[in-house]
């Protein structure tokens, strides 16, 4: 494995392996168990596996979060080699912001306004969907790789590489859980013994929507009013629950085909997602 912090040194390193796949798997690093995912499915699939490991600072809303964001590169490049990687593209801010920089790629309407978008400010899916394009750019992947506990950033980024006409295969992989049901997150380390039992009122609020969505339910605001009721009862008061559709994220009325269960919520200081899709594969 090797480690290259400049574009033109990744471009250098992939040039003699473009004969076969390359796959990207996007990070922010302080990689778990559920990035190890990302890349066992690029590993599986692709000849050359790129890791990209970089906090992004445009996409942090709170300079308190991008501060406390862990920066843990040593584990990260031992669990990277343990996975395969081939190359870890690992740049300064510098490199992927030069002097001058004043391009932001955006995705307009509901999509990216919505949801992560309204909590965190437009600025965060700029900072996200600027980042990937210029991660793709500077790898051009056949396929890159995304978890589904993003929900949201992986529909701003499969519209904004759609209607860039980026080629590049977007694989998304099943959020990796915790054997007690809680999402994996780099933010979970951050809680405590109590908040993290508290927090498993998310995962199980999805599921009671999943079984009642299953037994028939579809009025979307009973579904939305039970996983609520679930979470207070808790004491959680989440920032939403939402029932939209997967795609554009506008809000659907009646689960008659996949909607997208999303939730936020802070538990203690730490800001927690998760979601499901109900009447999907
Ligand atoms: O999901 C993440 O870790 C980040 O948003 C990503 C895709 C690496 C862009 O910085």
């Amino acid at each position: 494995m090797i480690v290259v912090r400049t574009v033109a040194d990744l471009r250098a390193a992939l040039y003699p392996r473009r004969t076969g796949a390359v796959g990207l798997v996007p990070t922010m690093g302080a990689l778990h168990e559920g990035h190890a995912t990302l890349l066992r499915a690029a590993r599986a699939a692709d000849d050359t596996v790129v890791m990209s490991l970089f906090v992004n600072p445009a996409q942090f809303n709170e300079q308190a979060d991008l501060a406390a964001y862990p920066r843990t590169e040593e584990a990260d490049l031992a669990l990277a080699a343990s996975e395969g990687v081939d190359i870890v593209f690992a740049p300064e801010a510098a490199e992927m912001y030069p002097a001058g920089f004043a391009t932001t790629v955006s995705v307009s309407g509901t999509l990216a306004d919505t949801l992560e978008g309204a909590e965190r400010g437009r600025s965060h899916f700029d900072g996200v969907a600027t980042v990937v394009t210029k991660l793709l750019l500077a790898a051009l992947p056949d396929h890159a790789y995304f978890g589904a506990k993003d929900a949201q950033q992986v529909a701003v980024i499969r519209r904004f590489v759609t209607d860039l006409g980026i080629p590049v295969e977007l694989v998304v992989c099943p959020t990796s859980r915790d054997a007690d049901g809680l999402a994996r997150s780099s933010r979970n380390t951050r809680l405590s013994p109590d908040e993290r039992a508290q927090a498993l009122a998310i995962p199980r609020a999805l599921s009671g929507i999943q079984d009642a969505a299953t037994a028939g339910l579809r009025d979307t605001a009973a579904l939305r009013a039970q996983g609520l009721a679930h979470l207070e009862a808790a004491g959680i008061h989440p920032e939403y629950v939402a029932l939209v559709d997967p795609v554009t994220f506008a809000p659907v009325d009646e689960v008659a085909q996949p909607v997208l269960v999303a939730i936020a919520a802070r538990v203690g200081a730490t800001r927690l997602i998760d979601n499901i899709v109900l009447g999907g594969a």
